[in-house]
């Protein structure tokens, strides 16, 4: 009896090939044409059932191989052998060139970044530098509006000493001019009528022809005395006006009367108050001011109507002078050597008021000026 030992003759068959130690190679022998589990004689050791697909995609098996299957004749039942490989994942064969290839996209995303950041620094600088260039230039324009405002400051610091100096040049040569006209006064005026009256008087030493006589010389004397008590007045009215005395107001309406009487110019006077006091030096600086200008009215305006206003607050004066004459040409800026006007902005300074004027070519010309008291 010949006993068939299935697994031994498969083995035997299988041994020389090598294929029994290829791992994931299942062979399997069935006694029968069909699969069947309860004709299976020879199974290689150790081979498990392997469950495909259950965990990763089919696409990332490496090409599956077909199962292999034959069937064969032994003594005169059919058998057949199955032989199939298991499917190893794609990697498995691949895994340099994957390697390789994630490596390659690790480099060209490190290498995208790098070459980002070296495009981004690169802006950023250029930035930087636009931004600190406008900063430059910014502080540069800066620096020259400052050196220009210094150089106009100083322009206005030396034409301002110079015209200081002018000024107390000035004020100077009115002192001088002042004393001799005051000298002149006293010598023609008043020194020639005590002359005469001493010669009235000497003559009054002869012995008199009549009485008629007496009577004349002593007319004379009289009239002589008159003269000189008269020159006096003129003497002190010229060095201080006397209608002061009176109040502003009286002293400004009297000022614009003569000059409407000498010039034939109409001069209104507009005064919200009844007489104030003031002090001395706030009523000859505004009194002196209504002087300066109905004299330049007189002198440059060729105006026909000249209106002076005073108004006074609580605490502040105000004073307007305004004619309808020439006004001061477009292109005014202070004539060299004049010192009406600055002398009264210099009064009217020295008090803490402001002093301004308006004027236009033509359309006359206005002065203000307010004090505080
Ligand atoms: N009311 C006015 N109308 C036109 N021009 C005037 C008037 N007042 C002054 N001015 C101008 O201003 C200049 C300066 O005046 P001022 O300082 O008083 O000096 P001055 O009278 O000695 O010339 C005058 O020379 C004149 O050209
Ligand atoms: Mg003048």
């Amino acid at each position: 009896m010949v006993v068939l030992r299935p697994g031994a003759l498969v083995e035997k068959i299988l041994a020389p090939s090598g294929s029994l130690g290829t791992a994931g190679l299942d062979i399997r022998v069935h006694a029968a044409a069909s699969a069947d589990q309860a004709e299976l004689v020879y199974q290689v050791p150790g081979a498990t059932t392997w469950n495909r697909g259950a965990w990763r995609p089919a696409w990332l098996l490496k090409h599956r191989q077909e199962p292999y299957s034959h069937r064969f004749d032994v003594a005169g039942r059919e058998w057949r052998i199955d032989i199939s490989a298991q499917p190893a994942p794609f990697f498995d064969s691949h895994a340099d060139a994957l390697l390789a290839l994630l490596l390659g996209l690790l480099a060209t995303f490190a290498g995208t970044a790098y070459l980002r950041s070296v495009a981004l620094r690169a802006q950023r600088i250029h930035q930087l530098v636009a931004q600190r260039t406008e900063e430059l230039e910014r502080v540069n324009g800066s620096l020259v509006e400052y050196i220009k405002a210094g150089k106009l400051a100083e322009e206005a610091l030396r034409q301002s000493r110079s015209k200081l100096r002018n000024l107390a040049n000035h004020h100077e040569k009115i002192k001088e001019d002042e004393r001799k006209r005051i000298a002149r006064d006293i010598h023609d005026d008043l020194g020639q009528d005590l002359i005469a009256l001493r010669i009235d008087v000497s003559m009054m030493a002869e012995p008199p022809t009549s009485a008629a006589i007496t009577r004349t010389r002593i007319d004379a004397a009289v009239g002589q005395i008159d003269l000189a008590i008269e020159a006096v007045r003129v003497i002190i009215n010229n060095l201080r006006p006397a209608t002061l005395d009176l109040g502003l107001h009286a002293a400004v309406e009297w000022q614009a009367m003569e000059f409407e009487r000498r010039t034939g110019i109409v001069c209104e006077v507009d005064i919200d108050h009844d007489e104030f006091t003031l002090d001395d030096k706030h009523a000859t600086a505004l009194f002196r001011m209504v002087q300066e200008s109905l004299a330049n009215i007189i002198h440059h305006a060729r105006a026909s109507r000249v209106h002076i206003a005073l108004r006074r607050t609580n605490d502040r004066l105000f004073m307007k002078i305004a004619d309808d004459g020439v006004g001061l040409a477009d292109d005014y800026h202070g004539k060299p050597n004049t010192f009406g006007l600055i002398g009264i902005q210099e009064r009217i300074h020295a008090l803490h008021g402001t002093f301004s004027t308006a004027s236009a070519p033509g359309e006359g010309m206005t002065i203000m000026v307010s004090i505080p008291i």
